[in-house]
């Protein structure tokens, strides 16, 4: 009964429309607007059309709705459950399924192509998927003398006949592989196609997932989520040690060694490329993903990691004025990078923000979204080089602020990198000055009866960036050090665990072997790396006219595992409310996955980097005045009022003025 008309409701989007018996109904949602996904045109291959009829009477609608009302299920979709998997109770294949009378459908978040991917945890946002890349299954003309034209002619006539898709660009790579495509898949190819403009790949036959990389190069580790672009899923996530530490452990090293060596750069790129290739082919052989199915990788990382990784010199970035090469996001081809992903694949590098605030912030402020809150948020990368960005919708500033490695346990007496037997977590009872403590790799905490079965495999090793912060702020909050940070010998009285060393003292965590102690340079390493961050931030503020912020992200490898109190209690960051001080996990990784997914998220990163006001900390003279004053713990001048409604403040006193006295006292323990 062709002249027949149907009512049909699309939930959840509410489009509606009347569509004569006998329409396809996935043409009708197409016509209608509805965001039905599809790869393979509507062959019942791909199984992205899966709809459900709802069923009953809706009012609101005027329509009684029954699966009844659609042609029953043919070939193509019993086809279908015996290739992949049956179809669930009551879906059905939209590009079958014919209207036969009114009906409700509902298009499941799976089916939609911009669908919203849903955050798991902290690290993973909501993002709507918008992938730069689709691919297309298209039935191409075989070539014969009677149309004697190019494959990649007829290919090209496909695509504009069956998706649309005209004047489009073919990668050299295409044209190597596309005879061999065609013949072999019965002249039915899938092509991957880039923004919607050039076609990067091509396969003989269907081909129904495609993956990408979002990569954050960091100067210590590599971080890789391997993603489904027609999905969103994140299948796979893994990370390495940065391999150019072996050039040096931080950034300004990496750089001098690019200075004294003429083949520098090129080792170091060498390395990163290496490293990053071999981190990418573990991943993608862990998930079963072939490297030809991965077609783009996204990258974020600091100015330095930057310019290594594509193979520009860092000497500029080592000194004022910090020139960067180019601060523009970038689109390149991964062959040009050596990147182990498909031949046709593309990279897109976030931009920098300036000469010491990288892609990697650029990344963090995408997972973040203080451009987008009314709110004053505070975000800072805590690495050797703390990345802090600060603000709101109307205004964003950022600075970096040369912390050092003692955040990340270097330059600390016993400090590690976090791994198993680092000890992360510090407890100090205030009346008996007895320590307790947990290391990575076990649940338990030292004083726990079967703690020591639990670190059996490998002990108590050291302490690790988060441990230290720890240690330091509970030797504080126990009276153990004064708010210039002097360790009081005078407690070694009550405490076995004070010891004399040398001029100063030191408080034993871990009385084994090796013994774990903090000792007085400790504590002076950390107020150090505190108070450069700090300062950055007070110029930061300064130069917003701020005196507080309303909410706090710390991210980063080491930012993300610091307990926020216990930052806060040093001094690492101003004074806020605790509620609103967070992990933000590693936000330049999802930044970087944010770009991977959706291709407004670039553009909308491009035009805030351009927007972002830089600081430069160098050359500011208060950085110094400020940097003073954080020397104190928590600050010189600065109250931190909330910080101390919320905790107990450690009673005020001098170690200085009790000083000779303990002097006296570690003379004659030492005689
Ligand atoms: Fe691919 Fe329906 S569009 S199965």
């Amino acid at each position: 009964m062709p002249d027949k008309e149907a009512k049909i409701v699309f939930t959840p989007s509410g489009h509606r429309g009347r569509f004569p018996h006998g329409t396809q109904l996935l043409a009708a949602a197409r016509s209608l607007g509805v965001d039905v996904d599809s790869v393979c045109g509507g062959r019942g291959l791909c199984g992205r059309c899966q709809v459900t009829c709802a069923e009953g009477e809706f009012a609101k609608h005027a329509i009684v709705s029954s699966a009844g009302n659609l042609s029953p299920a043919g070939e193509a979709e019993r086809h279908y459950g015996e290739r992949r998997k049956p179809l669930a109770a009551g879906r059905r294949l939209s590009c079958q399924a014919e209207i036969r009378g009114d009906l409700v459908i509902d298009v499941p978040p799976e089916s939609q192509m911009h669908r919203q991917v849903v955050r798991k945890s902290a690290e993973y946002r909501d993002i709507t998927l918008d992938t730069s890349i689709h691919l297309y299954y298209v039935e191409v003309q075989e070539a014969s003398l009677d149309a004697p034209s190019g494959d990649l002619e007829r290919l090209r006539q496909a695509l504009a006949r069956e998706w649309q898709l005209d004047e489009l660009d073919a990668d050299p790579s295409v044209l190597t592989r596309l005879q061999h495509a065609l013949r072999d898949g019965g002249w039915k190819v899938t092509v991957a196609v880039h923004k919607q403009s050039r076609i990067i790949a091509v396969w003989a036959g269907f081909r129904r997932d495609a993956y990408g990389f979002a990569i954050d190069i960091g100067s210590t580790t590599i971080a890789a989520h391997l993603c489904n672009l027609t999905t969103g899923e994140v299948v796979a996530t893994g990370g390495i040690m940065n391999p150019q530490i072996r050039f040096g452990e931080d950034l300004m090293s990496r750089v001098s060694y690019v200075m004294m060596h003429p083949e520098g750069c090129g080792e170091l790129t060498d390395a990163v490329r290496a490293g990053l290739n071999g981190l990418i082919a573990d991943i993608a052989a862990d998930a079963g993903v072939e490297r030809d199915d991965i077609l783009e990788a996204t990258i974020a990382g600091n100015p330095i990691m930057h310019h290594l990784f594509l193979g520009l010199s860092p000497v500029e970035l080592g000194g004022a004025p910090f020139a960067l090469t180019t601060d523009a996001a970038l689109d390149l081809q991964a062959r040009d990078l050596d990147l182990g992903i498909n031949t046709g694949g593309v990279v897109y590098v976030l931009p920098c923000i300036a000469g010491h605030v990288g892609a990697d912030a650029a990344a963090m402020i995408l997972s973040e979204e203080p451009h987008l809150l009314d709110a004053i948020s505070l975000v800072v990368d805590v690495g050797t080089n703390a990345e802090i960005v600060l603000g709101n919708r109307e205004r964003l500033l950022a600075c970096s602020s040369p912390t050092g490695p003692a955040f990340e346990g270097a330059q600390i007496s016993c400090g590690q990198r976090a791994a198993p037997g680092a000890i992360e977590r510090v407890r100090i009872d205030a009346e008996s000055l007895e320590a307790r403590f947990s290391v990575i790799g076990s649940e338990l905490w030292s004083d726990e009866p079967d703690f020591a079965d639990s670190i059996a495999g490998f002990g108590v090793t050291g302490i690790c960036g988060s441990g230290i912060i720890e240690a330091v702020a509970e030797m504080y909050l126990a009276g153990l050090i004064d708010e210039d940070g002097v360790v009081d010998g005078s407690l070694a009285e009550r405490s076995s665990r004070l010891i004399p060393d040398g001029r100063t003292w030191s408080f034993v965590l871990h009385d084994g072997c090796p013994a774990i102690s903090v000792t007085q340079n400790d504590v002076r390493q950390i107020q150090l790396a505190k108070a450069a961050l700090y300062a950055g931030v007070k110029l930061l503020m300064d130069r917003a006219g701020l005196h507080q912020v309303d909410r706090i992200r710390l991210a980063g490898a080491f930012g993300s595992h610091i307990d926020t109190k216990y930052a806060m209690v040093l001094g690492l960051i101003p004074d806020c409310d605790l509620d609103n001080v967070k992990s933000a996990g590693n936000a330049a990784g999802t930044g970087a996955r944010i770009a991977l997914l959706n291709r407004a998220a670039r553009a909308e990163i491009e035009t805030v980097v351009r927007e972002i006001e830089k600081i430069e900390t160098a050359t500011e003279a208060k950085f110094q005045d400020y940097f003073v004053d954080a020397m104190a713990i928590p600050n010189k001048r600065d109250p931190f009022t909330c910080l101390f409604s919320a905790i107990q403040r450690p009673a005020r006193k001098s170690v200085s003025g009790t000083r000779n006295a303990s002097r006296r006292r570690r003379r004659k323990r030492v005689s």
